[in-house]
């Protein structure tokens, strides 16, 4: 079945655990955790001292998406404070091949991501090395904002490449995914949703509810 990331980033900091409480015994088996610098997106989030504590109490795959400069720098401090996986940008890493490397070495699973005006072909070359495949549907910084349509066709081309090639690679869309849009991309064979603001911005559980539901649609 195709799997929910619900973006701690919607969620209440001042009651953190409370909305991640919300999320158990619905069949969530990742959270996606947006890390945000300043610098390569004009917004700063939170990192490892948030990470590590809530590992303790989220028996969660740990989805990470750096949107950081350079993340090769802090490759180590995410596999410590408890990522499972660690997604990075195309246009943050001087020597990409590098960094995707470097996040293979420490055991965790290595995503790949990019800004929704980069040329998406300019990814392929790399997929030798990655395990996931980003889409952003949104310019990365912030959430709550409108999913950009455009986007699909990076999609499209992504779901056509890893199946002519037979490669196992997951593709998962991030950015403007409500109930009410989701099936748009589920119709172009995403297997991953993040989704945040439709998540813990409203009925967390009845929303997450909604969306496996919508899932069975596609089994
Ligand atoms: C945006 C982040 C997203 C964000 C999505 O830069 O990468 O993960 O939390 O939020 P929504 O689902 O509200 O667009
Ligand atoms: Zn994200």
């Amino acid at each position: 079945m195709v799997k929910l990331s619900p973006s701690l980033l919607s969620a209440n900091f001042a009651n953190l655990q409370d909305d991640l409480d919300k999320t158990k015994g619905l069949g969530i088996e990742m959270l996606h955790i947006d890390v945000m610098d300043g610098i390569f997106v004009p917004n700063i989030s939170f990192a490892f001292k948030v990470i590590s504590d809530i590992r303790g109490k989220n028996d969660y795959f740990f989805d990470t998406h750096l949107m950081i400069e350079e993340p090769i720098r802090y490759i180590d401090d995410f596999k410590k404070a408890g990522s499972d996986r660690i997604t990075v940008h195309y246009e943050a890493c001087k020597d990409l091949r590098k960094t995707l490397k470097a996040i293979k070495d420490s055991g965790m699973e290595v995503g790949l991501t990019a800004k929704p005006e980069t040329d998406p072909k300019l990814l392929l070359e790399y997929f030798d090395l990655i395990d996931l495949i980003l889409v952003m549907s949104v310019r990365p910084g912030f959430g709550g904002q409108k999913f950009m349509p455009e986007t699909k066709a990076t999609m499209t081309l992504y779901r056509k490449y890893i199946d002519e090639n037979g490669l196992d690679i997951k593709i998962q869309v991030d950015g403007g995914i409500k109930t009410t849009n989701v099936r748009e991309v589920l119709d172009l064979g995403v297997d991953e949703i993040v989704s945040g603001s439709d998540i813990f911005g409203k009925d967390i559980g009845g929303q997450i509810q909604a969306y496996h539901e919508i899932f069975k649609e596609y089994e």
